[in-house]
């Protein structure tokens, strides 16, 4: 009696374990994607990256991006203007990203992340592997922005090299 009681219990216990495991692995996953790498923008990067930093706010057109939608959307509707957002700007529609001037303006230009990624996990575990660094930044990536006829007309390498730092 003891013994099936027991055996019972261990049963139950096995399930309730494995659902538990199961519900912590859907709330851990959720939570991933919910807590996901934000995007932070790029006066976050320069403490630690000043040089990058410094390189990149003088001499990269992305810095000052945005001043090209300034220049035009006098001429653009407001739902015009929108469509500019996604490669002028950083993390536009993800999280952190820009939304608009008003309440991101550290957002606006395309700044580190539009080619090294989010880097909300990165600023905080400073670990290489949680922001899309060296030998793992492919062309693809510009292709979002830069045309793939365009990135082809380039050569490859000095083209991924070039706009940043
Ligand atoms: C698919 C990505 C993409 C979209 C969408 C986009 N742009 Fe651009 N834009 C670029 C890229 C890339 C460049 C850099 C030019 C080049 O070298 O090809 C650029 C360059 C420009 C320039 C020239 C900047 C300069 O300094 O000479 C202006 C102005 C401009 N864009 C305005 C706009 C406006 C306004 C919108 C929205 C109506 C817009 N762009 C939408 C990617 C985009
Ligand atoms: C136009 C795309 C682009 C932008 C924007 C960009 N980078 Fe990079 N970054 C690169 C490329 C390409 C590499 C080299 C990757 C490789 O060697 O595979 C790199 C490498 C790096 C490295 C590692 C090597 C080194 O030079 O120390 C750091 C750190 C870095 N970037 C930081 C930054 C920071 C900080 C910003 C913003 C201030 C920034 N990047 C903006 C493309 C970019
Ligand atoms: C608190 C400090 C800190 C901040 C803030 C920081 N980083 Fe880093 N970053 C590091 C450290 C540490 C490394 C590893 C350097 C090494 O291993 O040589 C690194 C490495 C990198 C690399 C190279 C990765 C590779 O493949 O070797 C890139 C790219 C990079 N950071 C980009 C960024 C960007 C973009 C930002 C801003 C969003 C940023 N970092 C903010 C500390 C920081
Ligand atoms: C989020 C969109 C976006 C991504 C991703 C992106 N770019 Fe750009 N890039 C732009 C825009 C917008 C401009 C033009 C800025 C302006 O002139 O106003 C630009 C300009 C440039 C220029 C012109 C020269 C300069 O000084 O900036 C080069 C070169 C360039 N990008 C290279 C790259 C490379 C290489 C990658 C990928 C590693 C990349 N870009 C990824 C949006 C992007």
């Amino acid at each position: 009696m003891l013994q099936n009681f027991l055996f019972l219990m261990k049963r139950i216990k096995g399930r309730q374990i494995l659902a538990g495991a199961v519900c912590a692995i859907c709330i851990l996953l959720t939570q991933t994607s919910l807590a996901e790498n934000r995007y932070v923008g790029s006066e976050a990067c320069r403490d630690c990256h000043e040089e990058a930093y410094e390189n990149f706010t003088k001499f990269a057109k992305k810095a000052h991006s945005f001043e090209a939608i300034k220049k035009m959307r006098d001429h653009l509707t407001a739902e015009e203007v929108k469509t500019c957002y996604g490669c002028h700007t950083t993390g536009y529609g993800e999280p952190g990203g820009f939304r608009d001037e008003n309440s991101t303006p550290d957002m606006a230009n395309a700044g580190c992340e539009v080619c090294h990624g989010p880097g909300g996990n990165h600023i905080e575990s400073e670990d290489a592997d949680d922001i899309i660094g060296i030998g793992r930044l492919s062309k693809d990536r510009c292709e979002k922005c830069h045309s793939r006829e365009r990135v082809e007309a380039f050569n490859f390498k000095p083209l991924l090299h070039g706009g940043a730092h």
